[in-house]
């Protein structure tokens, strides 16, 4: 049995499928049994528990060969790495006491670094906090930037008529599907055949500036003239603040800004076919974010 946390999200929900479809018995794990519904009609087995929470991660994951982890983003917290270290001591517990051999576990590039990353400290905390587990088999995936994160530029779009974030507009970023995440998690749950504790990076289909971005998303919408501008953290911070996060997200992303803009926060390995998946930006706006943008607009 396969025990998935973060089963309604992004990766979770490919891997639950995946697996679904490949006729192995799956726990599904979230916050409310009625997200989780489509899952058990589907065969799987629903465990109501909050990542939090480590007696109920413990029973969520008792009887599991293997386990996809992951710390839930949490922007309502007002101290998010406070909020990382609760739940990876709650993995470490649970895993623990479950005796689980294997996890799958969801990371990011730049969790090699113990600092100055932002989110991504917490990733880093995870992976060393699974480490110390000297029975367990764990594989850190280690996620470039996903194309998602694009999808908070449509509201940017519609009132401001371009794309603007903190990144430089000339980056390379290893952009991903995070659908190819959760095919590539499933593929290594399903195969199994990881041993020890071993890092693999997943950089996505190319890597991708801001401005490529914005002439990607501008074709699809029909403005073949959209531009992307990098603004300074001092504008960047209090329209974060204004869109309802709290000041420790807000910080760290600007912090995880600055790491990526300067390199600090970059792949350790170089481009390759095993670090490469399949979906391209364009399949991404196409099916993704066009959607998303009509949507949008035909609400507004
Ligand atoms: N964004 C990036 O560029 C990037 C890059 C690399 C790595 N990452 C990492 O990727 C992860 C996010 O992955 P994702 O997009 O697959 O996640 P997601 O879709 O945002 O969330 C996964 C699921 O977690 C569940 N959840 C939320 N809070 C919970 C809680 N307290 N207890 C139990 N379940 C909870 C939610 O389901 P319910 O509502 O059903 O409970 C949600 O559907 C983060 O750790 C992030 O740091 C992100």
């Amino acid at each position: 049995m396969y025990a998935i946390t973060g089963a309604t999200g992004n990766t979770g929900s490919v891997i639950a499928a995946k697996l679904l479809a490949g006729a192995e018995k799956v726990r599904v794990i979230g916050r409310n049994a009625g997200r989780l519904a489509g899952f058990v009609r589907r065969g799987a087995e629903a465990c109501v528990a909050d990542v939090t929470d480590a007696t109920a991660l413990t029973t969520a994951f008792a009887g599991a060969k293997a386990v996809y982890a992951m710390i839930p983003p949490n922007i309502a917290a007002p101290d998010v790495s406070a909020y990382q270290e609760r739940v990876s001591d709650a993995l470490l517990s649970a895993i623990t006491r479950a005796g689980v051999g294997f996890a799958v576990v969801l990371s990011s590039v730049g969790a090699d670094k113990p600092d100055k990353t932002g989110p991504v400290v917490g990733l880093h905390n995870l992976e060393q906090k699974l480490s110390s587990i000297a029975g367990l088999n764990a594989l850190y995936l280690r996620a470039g930037y996903f194309m998602e994160n694009t999808l908070a530029q449509i509201g940017i779009i519609q009132s401001f008529g371009l794309l603007g974030g903190p990144l430089r507009a000339d980056l390379p970023v290893g952009m991903i599907a995070a659908h190819d995440i959760g095919d590539w998690a499933g593929e290594e749950l399903l195969r199994l055949s990881f041993a020890g504790k071993q890092a693999r990076e997943l950089l996505g289909q190319r890597d991708l500036t801001y401005r490529e971005v914005a002439s990607v998303i501008g074709k699809a919408i029909g403005k073949s003239n959209l531009s992307y501008s990098q603004f300074p953290p001092a504008l960047i911070k209090p329209a974060l603040l204004q869109s309802g996060m709290y000041t420790s997200m807000a910080d760290l992303i600007l912090e995880m800004s600055e790491a990526l803009n300067s390199g600090y926060m970059a792949p350790l390995e170089p481009r390759s076919a095993q670090n490469t998946t399949p979906t391209a930006f364009e399949t991404f706006v196409a099916e993704v974010f066009l959607p998303r943008f009509k949507g949008k607009a035909a609400a507004s």
